[in-house]
């Protein structure tokens, strides 16, 4: 069985305070950090730019996962990447030119990522899959944390599971937005890899705790599947 990780959302950490926020989830032994970037374009929305990967950079070793919800990734993918991202993915609906997107990213040297908005059928991504290190499927639209989980996200995780198996494919599979302790069974059973978590990790009253619950639902929900 797959081995099951929890990525913590910065956007709802405190960034007066991120030094600590990350230490606290850090303790709970994450490996990896979500980091989203708006552009007020994209979606409606402003986040952050390099100089908070920057920073992020200088106080953690841990990967550093950059979800740009940008309409011009190619153009700025680059300067997140000399900031010290370790991976980072693109939107499908923000890419005309997909695969020089993915390529784009892959030659920066970092590892490159797709992501599907809740609308986007999985289908979209049959040209570009064998390129990529992993498929984000967004549970929400992009935009805000704290949001619903949309449950068809789950049905696309699945198709991503089954595609990834017939075809021989590696890519790891991460859902982002709306995910709690209560539905992390259900992705996991889906076949999700990395579970990305903002509100209900920094907005719960001990965040590392808060981690270690969903380690918890996520380790148990592999050891009865299958
Ligand atoms: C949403 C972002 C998410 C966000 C998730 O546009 O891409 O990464 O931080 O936040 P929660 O876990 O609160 O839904
Ligand atoms: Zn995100």
């Amino acid at each position: 069985m797959h081995q099951v990780e929890i990525l913590p959302s910065i956007l709802a950490a405190d960034f007066a305070r991120l030094g600590e926020e990350v230490q606290a989830v850090t303790a709970a032994g994450v490996s990896i950090l979500h980091v989203d970037v708006m552009d007020g374009h994209f979606v409606p929305n402003l986040s952050l730019g390099p100089p908070i990967v920057e920073s992020l950079r200088k106080v953690t070793a841990l990967q550093l996962d950059v979800h740009l919800m940008i309409t011009d990734p190619d153009k700025y993918a680059p300067a997140f990447a000399k900031a010290g991202a370790n991976l980072i993915s693109v939107h499908q609906e923000a890419c005309t030119h997909l695969d020089r997107s993915i390529h784009g990213v892959k030659d920066l040297g970092v590892k490159a990522g797709v992501v599907l908005n809740p609308g986007t059928p999985v289908a979209t991504l049959s040209e570009v899959l064998h390129l990529v290190d992993y498929v984000l499927v967004m549970s929400v639209n992009p935009g805000f944390g704290g949001q619903k989980f949309i449950p068809n996200a789950l049905r696309k995780i699945e198709q991503l599971a089954r595609i990834r198996s017939e075809r021989g494919l590696q890519y790891a599979i991460e859902i982002d937005g709306g995910v709690t302790a209560a539905n992390v069974p259900d992705i996991v059973k889906a076949g999700c890899d990395w579970l990305v978590a903002g509100s209900s990790v920094f907005h719960s009253v001990n965040s590392s705790n808060a981690v270690r619950e969903m380690q918890r639902a996520a380790h148990a929900a592999t050891s009865v599947a299958v």
